[in-house]
């Protein structure tokens, strides 16, 4: 497929497994995170192109973002830190704005977007902030694939399988199932993989019909 991904958070948990799926496809990708390229090495890094740039200074990566075809955005936090401007409404929320607002009128094939299929305990806002985002982007004129993916695990955060398994063995006991019972592990390279099949086939115009596509 020689049409071009912006990843967003591209070396991140996710975003990594995102740009490996679509390097595999043969996808062009191009990520862009402050760090850039991942500290550690993969023979299918060579294949990407890692920009160094902070998200919230459009003057770093505009040109990038005006080359892709589809536009992904795997940027998120876990926790906010105010102190250093980390908060939900500007990581899953502005943000999205921003580059929604740098791309100028250009209509990208697919914009893609990361939510969550709930909210975290006691971390008021997270999904709250993802919905914002949600609406802002089905307003937009092109089309949206929105991915809502429960707790992820995968080789790439070491403790994420431990966590998959305890949350797993939690859900069989009966007192504390309905606290666990929202709560679904998946696989980080499933979803990656689901992404990148959705992205081929809005490519190959397969889902014409849907403008904005949801998958939980
Ligand atoms: N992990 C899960 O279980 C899970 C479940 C449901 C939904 N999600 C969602 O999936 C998305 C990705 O999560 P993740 O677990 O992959 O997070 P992650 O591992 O922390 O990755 C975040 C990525 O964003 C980049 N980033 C952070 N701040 C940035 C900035 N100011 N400018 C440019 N890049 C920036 C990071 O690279 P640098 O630090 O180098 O900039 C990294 O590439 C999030 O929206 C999250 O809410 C995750």
């Amino acid at each position: 497929m020689n049409k071009r991904l912006v990843v967003f958070g591209g070396s991140g948990f996710v975003g990594q497994s995102i740009v490996n799926q679509a390097v595999r496809k043969n996808f062009q990708v191009i990520s862009i995170s402050r760090g850039g390229r991942p500290k550690q090495y993969d023979s299918w890094m060579d294949q990407v192109k890692w920009v160094a740039a902070d998200v919230f200074e459009p003057a770093e990566w505009q040109d990038q973002l005006m080359s892709g075809d589809v536009v992904v955005d795997a940027i998120g936090i876990l926790t906010e830190s105010k102190a250093k401007k980390q908060t939900y409404q500007n990581y899953h929320y502005e943000l999205v704005r921003l580059v929604v607002e740098q791309l100028n009128q250009k209509t990208p094939s697919l914009f893609v977007y990361i939510s969550a299929a709930h909210g975290l305990p006691f971390f008021k806002g997270y999904l709250y902030w993802k919905k914002q985002a949600e609406d802002f982007l089905a307003m937009q004129s092109f089309p949206v694939s929105i991915f809502r993916p429960s707790l992820l695990y995968g080789t790439g955060r070491k403790y994420s399988r431990t966590m998959a398994k305890a949350i797993k063995g939690l859900k069989k006991l009966p007192f504390l199932r309905a606290f666990f019972v929202v709560i679904q592990p998946t696989s980080v390279d499933l979803l990656a993989k689901n992404i990148v099949e959705t992205i081929e086939e809005s490519l190959e115009g397969k889902d014409d019909a849907k403008r904005e596509t949801s998958h939980s």
